[in-house]
């Protein structure tokens, strides 16, 4: 009787044990019922490496490491749960609509893969077969550049775990004019910068004394309107006049390269007395105050620019109007139209949808004299952290005569997660308010004059380096 009874108290406590374990590989890894050859090693450090550690790695904007199988494994369940659903890696454009440069997607074969693997335990495999995660350099990934302009004083981002969106300037003088060929951000916090939009704005000497008077930072929450904005920040000539304003030199987000355009593509003529503005520069939320001191890189061109970009924008604050105007009531989904027509052939090389926090879905297409449709882009769920500047493979000829048309739809029910009032108000976009809470509805444009042939210049296949920069 006593053996017996001890025998099944050691056979209950075993059975307890691989509970237990069972339990612990189930939390992480799943059931390990699925059978497959797959393993961390030979394929899915490749995918992980290519798609995921450019943000999940230290400093980065990803909340937590992806590189080692250790890395990977206390994270399989969640992995699998945003890479069957497209929440990771983040790319709200829908590929079957348009493909981009640099598009962060994976393929189907690629999902399963990763799910698969996970459903099966997240065999780990043979040492031997694993390949070191890539390196990224610090600092400037494009090469030397010519002039650093810092922020001159750090920024400290209040831990009051909110979403800011600051505008920031950063003025400058060179000993001369010159010609730009690029411009790079830098973030000092790459944990904590989400995206910004960088312009240069240009002084006549004539007309701007002093560049460095002034604020260097306005919250975008008490900056008002635009105009306002550019008052406080003194960024006016001296004769409260505007100055020029060369439009979107960077477009920072996470995990993206800075594009680089093939020889005399792009490019900017720059007068030597300027300021860096930054609109916006949109932080994370963060518990603890932390600071910020970023750079720009300049990359001069010997040669003045022979095809520089041309910039416009629809809607908000642009050439089109939107219609109905743009006033969304509590507790309604509203779809709103922008139209412009394209007087001359161009070549469009970038495209920017923007909403805010409302944004359910945007679409952008254009339609031809004879009636055809060129697809722009779609967004199917839009999402306000991911604004891309999304660059086409090769310069997309938009020809004369031809409508650009945008719809975005707007959500303004607590259905919403992102909706900033609960319940729902009124939300306008009427006055060209800058704050997040209140909405626009804009497409940017990057284009260029066409010329024949430009169908055939691809801007997906330059890799630093292979710029002519040293
Ligand atoms: C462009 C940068 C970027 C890339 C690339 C990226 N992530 Fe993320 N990831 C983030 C950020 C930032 C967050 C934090 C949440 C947010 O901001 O959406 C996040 C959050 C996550 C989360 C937590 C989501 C949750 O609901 O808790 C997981 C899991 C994740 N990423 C996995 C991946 C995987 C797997 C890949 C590659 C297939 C990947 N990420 C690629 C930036 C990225």
């Amino acid at each position: 009787m006593m053996k017996n009874y001890f025998q099944l108290k050691y056979a209950i406590v075993k059975q307890l044990i691989l509970v237990v374990t069972g339990f612990a590989i189930l939390i992480s890894c799943n059931s390990g019922k699925q059978q497959t050859d797959l393993t961390f090693n030979k394929e899915i450090a490749p995918l992980i490496h290519k798609h995921c550690t450019t943000c999940h790695r230290p400093g980065e904007a990803g909340p937590f490491n992806l590189i080692t199988y250790k890395d990977v494994r206390k994270k399989a369940k969640t992995i699998a749960r945003v890479v069957e659903t497209g929440v990771m890696p983040p790319w709200p454009a829908d590929p079957e609509y348009t493909h981009f440069v640099g598009e962060k997607i994976l393929t189907n074969a690629e999902k399963e893969m990763i799910v698969t693997w996970v459903n099966a335990g997240c065999p780990e495999g043979k040492a031997s077969d694993l390949k070191p995660a890539p390196i990224y350099p610090e600092g400037s990934q494009l090469g030397k550049p010519d002039v650093v302009i810092r922020m001159e004083e750090p920024f400290t981002i209040p831990g009051d775990n909110r979403d800011r969106f600051m505008v920031f300037k950063i003025p400058y003088e060179l000993d001369r004019d010159t010609f730009l060929r690029m411009v790079e951000y830098v973030p000092g916090n790459r944990k904590l910068s989400h995206h910004v939009n960088g312009h240069i704005i240009q002084y006549d000497d004539k007309l701007k004394k002093d560049v460095f008077v002034g604020p260097r930072y306005v919250d975008r929450e008490d900056a008002g309107t635009l105009d306002s904005c550019y008052k406080f920040l003194k960024l006016l000539n001296d004769d409260e006049t505007y100055p020029l304003l060369t439009p979107s030199v960077f477009n920072f987000l996470p995990g993206v390269l800075p594009q680089q355009y093939p020889d005399g593509i792009g490019g900017y003529r720059i007068k030597k007395k300027g300021a860096i503005l930054m609109r916006d520069l949109h932080y994370g939320p963060t518990p603890v105050s932390e600071t910020d001191q970023p750079h720009v890189n300049l990359f001069f061109s010997p040669k003045p620019p022979s095809r520089p970009f041309m910039e416009t924008q629809l809607g908000t604050l642009g050439i089109s109007e939107i219609v109905p105007p743009l006033l969304i009531p509590p507790d309604t989904v509203m779809k709103f139209v922008t139209k412009a027509l394209i007087y001359h052939d161009i070549s469009l090389v970038t495209i920017n949808p923007h909403m805010h926090l409302l944004g359910k879905s945007f679409l952008a297409y254009a339609i031809t004299p004879q009636a055809d449709t060129i697809r722009l882009v779609r967004i199917p769920k839009w999402d306000f952290r991911w604004q891309y500047f999304y660059t086409y493979p090769t310069m997309l000829k938009i020809p004369a005569g031809s409508t650009i048309v945008a719809e975005g739809v707007f959500d303004n029910t607590k259905n919403n997660p992102n909706n900033p009032f609960s319940p729902p108000r009124e939300i306008t976009g009427l006055g060209g308010s800058m704050r997040t809470t209140d909405e626009m509805f804009q497409l940017i444009l990057t284009f260029l004059p066409y010329f024949p042939g430009d169908e055939q210049i691809r801007l997906d296949n330059i890799l630093p380096g292979q710029t002519g920069l040293e």
